[in-house]
């Protein structure tokens, strides 16, 4: 199967900013930054940036001198970041740009940041040289990959390979089982980065309103257009599965799977 590349279409980044970057992206953000040594005078950039979550949650907790910047590869991304941002223009820009080709000079940002990213990059080392290119030398970069699936996304898993396909199941759980996930460190150094520390980071997505937020979950994936191809019912099958195998989850109508992130950092050499 080729790499997932976690293009979302026809409406669905509004879906993502508001059942997944809710659910796992901001809390994520929110954990990551304060293990980050950052700064008013730092020039950030958040790659692959999406609704540009890591982005706002910068300017929302620091506030930097200079504006912040995004890029990313899928232009329903930067325009929904973009309309989220329209109050805050001046503290933001935004660009649609693929990770290997950004429009950026040498050296110009002291941090960048990219979120679970890397797992839907073609040529991961192509992406980390070019990041390394727009970073000042000793500028600080941050990266997160998830370590492994949830007992939430198994559950998910095992209902599209019931009611859907297995290649379907396959592509639901291509965030969380990058293969390069063990080599990250060594692709690092090997793009121009020193000084690598690892550690990992787990916290609790809320799914609230479970029964309501599964279909959203699923509309705000690569898969969602497969799935809602197959009509009400099957998406109705869909969610009763999960519900059933994730009843110890349940906090009234919520649904709480605690998700491994693995967090690296490194310098610019
Ligand atoms: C799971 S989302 C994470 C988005 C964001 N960092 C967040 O935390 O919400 C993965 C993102 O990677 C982007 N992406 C995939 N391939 C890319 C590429 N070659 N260049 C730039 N962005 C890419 C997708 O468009 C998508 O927005």
């Amino acid at each position: 199967m080729p790499r997932e590349t976690f293009q979302l279409t026809g409406g669905a980044a509004a879906i993502y900013e508001q059942q997944k970057v809710k659910a796992i992206f901001r809390p994520l953000a929110e954990a990551t930054l304060p293990l980050v040594n950052i700064s008013k005078a730092d020039s950030v950039l958040d790659v692959a940036c999406g609704t540009g979550i890591v982005a706002r949650t910068v300017q929302d907790r620091i506030a930097p001198l200079l504006p912040v910047t995004g890029t990313d590869l899928n232009a329903d991304m930067i325009a929904t970041a973009r309309e989220l941002t329209k109050d805050r223009s001046d503290a933001f820009q935004w660009h649609v740009a693929d990770v290997t080709g950004m429009p950026f000079p040498d050296g110009i940002f002291t941090l960048a940041v990219c979120q679970q990213g890397l797992q839907f990059f073609p040529d991961e080392g192509a992406a980390l040289q070019e990041i390394r290119r727009v970073l000042r030398f000793a500028g600080q970069f941050v990266l997160s990959v998830w370590a492994g699936p949830s007992r939430f996304f198994e559950a998910l898993a095992a209902a599209l390979a019931r009611h859907v396909s297995e290649e379907t199941a396959e592509r639901s759980l291509a965030p969380f089982t990058y293969a390069r996930l063990n080599s990250i460190p060594r692709m690092l150094q090997s793009a121009g980065f020193d000084d690598v520390t690892t550690r990992d980071l787990t916290i609790d997505r809320v799914i609230e309103q479970a029964e309501e937020a599964i279909p959203r979950e699923i509309m705000a994936s690569p898969v969602g257009p497969t799935v809602a191809a197959l009509g009400p019912d099957v998406m109705a099958r869909i969610v009763a599965d999960v519900l059933e195998s994730c009843a110890d989850l349940r906090q009234g109508g919520d649904l709480i799977s605690a998700q491994t992130a693995r967090i690296f950092s490194a310098t610019a050499l």
